[in-house]
């Protein structure tokens, strides 16, 4: 709820906000909520603009567990959205790096990101920048961690189905959004979470980055927030 009611803020200051916005569990929660105040009619999302921050590449555009699909399922359909106004990367593009200029280039049209929201990865990635990722990286294609690759596994039917790269917003595409939003769910988030707010800024763990970003929210459930307490 309080993630929702941050980008409804937003969007009710800004009508034709621009937001970068993140799949995964932790954000089921606020999309529930963010299509809830859509139906109450609270909110208007007819001149938003929406990124999304990552996509798998060498999946069908369609796949079940594509990050295409899953935001058609929490928000895309549920909500006014233009269609022309919906982006995220192509899993099938002719060439992969042609397809991040291009996403790069369409943030930049766009005005930039006025919210950013991020999940953290257990490893400690946002989007699928992986530990070790320049933070000067823009848009680029990212070789999945073996670890990530693990967490995956069960949705794809085993490692061997699970894609091996995707295309990210770097980490400079991300710090350069006016104000991010991280969330954070979940016990087995609590010591990298800690370690990314608390911790040295540091590639090896992506998140510490936004430790420089001068206007960051985090929000946080009850086992997330075990370990800052
Ligand atoms: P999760 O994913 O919300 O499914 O834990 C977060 C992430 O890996 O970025």
């Amino acid at each position: 709820m309080s993630a929702a009611r941050i980008v409804a803020q937003q969007i009710l200051e800004r009508p034709n906000s621009t937001l970068a916005l993140p799949t995964g569990e932790t954000p089921k929660g606020m999309y529930a909520f963010l299509v809830r105040f859509y139906q109450e009619g609270l909110l208007d999302f007819s001149q938003v603009t929406v990124f999304n921050l990552d996509e798998f590449l060498a999946i069908p555009p369609d796949h079940p567990q594509g990050f295409r699909a899953y935001m058609q399922e929490h928000l895309w359909s549920k909500v006014n959205l233009n269609a022309e106004n919906i982006h995220i990367p192509s899993s099938t593009p002719e060439d992969p790096w042609e397809e991040c200029s291009r996403y790069e280039a369409l943030i930049e049209e766009a005005g930039g990101i006025d919210l950013a929201v991020l999940g953290i990865g257990a490893n400690g990635h946002i989007a699928f920048n992986e530990p070790g990722t320049p933070f000067e990286s823009l848009t680029h294609v990212a070789v999945l961690s073996p670890d990530t690759r693990k967490n995956e596994a069960s949705r794809f039917g085993g490692i061997d189905g699970t894609p091996e790269r995707a295309i990210t917003m770097g980490i400079k595409t991300i710090m350069r959004a006016r104000r991010i939003l991280l969330l954070a769910s979940g016990e087995e988030k609590a010591e990298i979470l800690a370690k990314a707010i608390f911790g040295p800024v540091t590639p090896e763990i992506p998140a510490s980055v936004l430790q420089l970003h001068p206007s960051l929210t985090v929000v946080v459930d009850e086992g997330a927030a075990r370990r800052l307490l």
